[in-house]
């Protein structure tokens, strides 16, 4: 099967002063279509910085990026902004909704960007709300409802322009360990039926649905072997 996300010597440097950070640092990868990947790395180790890369938000330093048989690292910013716009959904830890809209606008809202018309997105945005169980919500502002349920508007967003890719990053980071998993769910879900979900988190807990994990630590991908044993050489933090 031809992978739908395959990265070759990715590298992203940020220059800090008289310093280079490598958040990635040498990075090859290749994600299959309909699998549910899940990227785990302790804080600092290039996790949002791979997954802004591979949806298109950012510009690696080197290498090569491709997406379903499209390169992304090379593509003018016009191209890359209307790839993004249709083929990707993001979710991110901080729910990222307009405050002053209903979850429906939420929905909505970015629908307008491909042009849909307003009744279709109205029509479309409370089908995908009531997909993650929030029909009774869809007049609430984001103030009006849970960490959970702001997620899933979230997750529905995501959802509106019927992406081949779902990137979410640390997308239960901000919640309860119970609202966590209903996310989690609800994204294992969208993968069994037939979308390719790419997650990052450092939770354990949230791995359980994962058909695929990528470990990084230090800008590189590691095995799962060495991701253990260099968390038991890990310092202690002293619990004072
Ligand atoms: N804009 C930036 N400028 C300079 N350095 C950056 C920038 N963004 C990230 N970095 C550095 O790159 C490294 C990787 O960052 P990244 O955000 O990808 O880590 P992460 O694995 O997502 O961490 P966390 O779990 O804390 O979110 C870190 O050392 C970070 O300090
Ligand atoms: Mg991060």
């Amino acid at each position: 099967m031809t992978p739908l996300i395959r990265v070759a010597g990715l590298t992203r440097h940020y220059q800090m002063g008289g310093t280079t950070v490598r958040a990635l640092d040498g990075v090859d990868i290749e994600i299959e279509p309909h699998t549910f990947t899940v990227v785990m790395g302790p804080s600092g180790s290039g996790k949002s910085s791979l997954l802004y890369l591979l949806g298109g938000l950012d510009r690696p330093s080197g290498g090569e990026i491709w997406v379903d048989d499209q390169r992304l690292d090379t593509m003018d910013e016009n191209r890359l902004a209307v790839f993004r716009r249709d083929r990707m959904g993001f979710i991110f830890q901080s729910f990222n909704l307009v405050q002053s809209m209903s979850a429906l606008e939420n929905v909505a809202f970015p629908m307008q960007f491909a042009g849909v018309i307003a009744s279709q997105r109205k029509e479309r945005a409370a089908s995908l709300l009531s997909q993650v169980g929030l029909a009774d919500r869809s007049h609430h502002k984001p103030s009006e409802l849970s960490g959970g349920q702001q997620q899933r508007v979230a997750i529905a967003r995501a959802l509106v322009n019927n992406p081949t890719l779902i990137l979410a990053d640390e997308p239960t980071g901000n919640l309860d360990t119970t609202s966590g998993v209903t996310v989690m769910q609800l994204l294992s879900d969208l993968h069994r039926g037939g979308r390719t979900v790419l997650v990052v988190t450092h939770d354990p807990r949230m791995t359980r649905f994962a058909t695929h994990k990528i470990f990084l630590l230090d800008g590189k991908v590691v095995s799962e072997a060495e991701y253990q044993s260099a968390a038991l050489e890990a310092p202690q933090v002293p619990s004072d």
